[in-house]
């Protein structure tokens, strides 16, 4: 027994090791980049994010040489600077196991070197971290209070998705893990980092208020015939204060998306390719829950080659099945005082969605049972360019349940034109005498 826990010290202190800041790595013989200034700009959510004290030691992880998992001396790192310190993650480290990070309070990471997840799916089926909401998975969970994470414009996280989606053509009902979750976090930002081939969504903020994230860089592409699938950008479900800005997203899900119960949001600066837009939704997905979605603000946005720029879904009165994991209708809620300003649209399908029968394609039934969710409050205000040849002449489409769901739509300054010249959109069961620019044609 004494051996053994002699041993496990010994390990402990090989595996990270504790130094006073700034400091050079002992295994990397790196210094660790610095935390940038952390400044939602243009537009903040209504405040900016607490001051985060500076950190005054450094715990620096030694990567094993073998690549199997560096998971347990991270944990240790996190455990050592907690309060206080930074987490130098400066060479290449491999996640392979499930690592629960939601104790964290006053700690910075210091990410310029590579996170990469590896692991059998096997073990993920059995170990990732499971949420009720859309039967999410997760690799790995960050929460508590005041956490910066930056990457200096060089940090990569890895989802590692090929293998996932290669699993997931086999079997579609495969559940695939989100490749960051921030779970539970009060204060804090993540910044300058690269992500590539998330198995799913990229992001999930969750329980959350007070965060920033800015000049990230998103990537998701499969090297074989085998698709990526909802590689979503961000997601924000249960959270308050969140800023999202100046970063590039190539994925083929939504953009960004806010799910039930975002609050006070800002969305700036991005430049997204391929994507599904900038959703609000899906919504009223679960029957026994309700939704708010509320004081949304997305400014200075370029969205190209996606199904939408600006889209808002929420699911009809009745339950249906979209995919073989995804089905829903029923929930009640609200989606208000939604604004998209200053929104560049390039080559995508609709420039505007939107709709409330999300998940149903019988268009009979949603007639039937209209959304419970209510749409109001919303404004579209200087949007221009394009859309694809994919609902030619139509450029946008605004279909609502009844006008008793969707009430105050405005807009202004709107110019998006089809490839045959035209700026047509089709509307339907909501007022429409205060959207300058847009060119209804009733459907009915
Ligand atoms: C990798 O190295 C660690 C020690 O550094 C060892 O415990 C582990 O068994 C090795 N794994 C493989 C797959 O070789
Ligand atoms: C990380 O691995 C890549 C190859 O996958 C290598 O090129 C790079 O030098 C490694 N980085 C570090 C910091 O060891
Ligand atoms: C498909 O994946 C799920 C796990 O997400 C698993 O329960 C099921 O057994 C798999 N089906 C097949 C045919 O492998
Ligand atoms: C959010 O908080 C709720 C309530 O504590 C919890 O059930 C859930 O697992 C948390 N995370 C997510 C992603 O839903
Ligand atoms: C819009 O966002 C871009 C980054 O995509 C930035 O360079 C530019 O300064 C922003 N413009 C305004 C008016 O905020
Ligand atoms: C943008 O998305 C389109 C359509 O998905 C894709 O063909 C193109 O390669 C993407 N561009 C970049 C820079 O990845
Ligand atoms: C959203 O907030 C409302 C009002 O506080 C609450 O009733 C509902 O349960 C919340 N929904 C979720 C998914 O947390
Ligand atoms: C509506 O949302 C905007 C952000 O887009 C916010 O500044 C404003 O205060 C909100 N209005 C109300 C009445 O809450
Ligand atoms: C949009 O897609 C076209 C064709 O695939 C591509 O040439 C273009 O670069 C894409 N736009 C962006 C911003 O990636
Ligand atoms: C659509 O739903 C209606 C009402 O339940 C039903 O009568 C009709 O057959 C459905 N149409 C299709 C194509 O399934
Ligand atoms: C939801 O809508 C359906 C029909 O559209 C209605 O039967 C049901 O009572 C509504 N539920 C709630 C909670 O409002
Ligand atoms: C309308 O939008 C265009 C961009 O398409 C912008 O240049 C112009 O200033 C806007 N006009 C007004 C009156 O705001």
């Amino acid at each position: 027994m004494l051996f053994q826990s002699t041993h496990s010290v010994a390990i402990a202190f090989l595996a990270t090791t504790v130094a006073s800041f700034p400091a050079v790595n002992w295994y990397t013989g790196r210094t660790s980049i610095a935390r940038p200034e952390l400044l939602a700009y243009p537009h903040n959510s209504g405040r900016q994010i607490p001051l985060s004290p500076a950190r005054t030691t450094e715990c620096f992880v030694k990567p094993q040489r073998n690549s199997s998992d560096d998971a347990p001396a991270i944990l240790q790192a996190f455990k050592d600077c907690n309060g206080g310190g930074t987490v130098v993650l400066d060479a290449n480290y491999t996640i392979a196991t499930a690592l629960d990070l939601t104790f964290l309070d006053s700690v910075d990471v210091a990410l310029s070197g590579t996170i990469k997840f590896g692991g059998t799916i096997d073990y993920w089926i059995a170990n990732a971290f499971q949420y009720d909401f859309q039967d999410s998975r997760a690799y790995w969970k960050i929460g508590g209070k005041d956490v910066n994470i930056f990457g200096g414009g060089v940090g990569l996280i890895d989802g590692n998705g090929q293998p996932w989606w290669d699993a997931f053509a086999k079997n579609d009902s495969l559940l695939r893990p989100i490749a960051v979750v921030i779970d539970g976090l009060e204060g804090g930002s993540m910044t300058g980092i690269r992500m590539i081939d998330p198995p799913n969504w990229f992001n999930l903020i969750a329980n959350s208020s007070d965060i920033l994230v800015s000049d990230m860089v998103l990537s998701a592409k499969s090297s074989n015939e085998n698709e990526i699938h909802n590689t979503d950008g961000w997601d924000t479900y249960r959270s308050d204060h969140v800023v999202i800005q100046n970063s590039v997203i190539d994925n083929n899900d939504d953009c960004v998306s806010f799910k039930p119960n975002s609050t006070n949001m800002v969305v700036q600066g991005l430049a997204c390719n391929g994507s599904h837009g900038i959703s609000v939704g899906s919504l009223g997905q679960y029957i026994d829950q309700y939704d708010i979605v509320e004081n949304i603000y997305v400014y200075n946005n370029t969205m190209s080659n996606a199904s939408d720029a600006a889209r808002i879904k929420v699911w009809p009165g009745i339950n249906s099945v979209l995919q073989p994991t995804l089905s829903g209708g029923g929930g009640s809620g609200y989606v208000k005082n939604i604004t998209y300003e200053k929104y560049e649209s390039i080559n995508n399908d609709w420039a505007i969605e939107v709709n409330q029968c999300y998940g149903q394609s019988n268009t009979t039934l949603c007639e039937l049972y209209p959304s419970n969710m209510t749409i109001s409050d919303i404004y579209f205000i200087d949007m221009w360019g394009t859309t694809s040849d994919a609902h030619d002449p139509d450029v946008g489409t605004l279909v609502c349940s009844s006008p008793e769901q969707c009430y105050n739509f405005h807009a202004r300054n709107i110019s998006i034109t089809s490839p045959s010249g035209s700026s047509q959109f089709i509307c339907a069961n909501f007022d429409t005498s205060d959207l300058e620019g847009v060119d209804c044609l009733s459907d009915d």
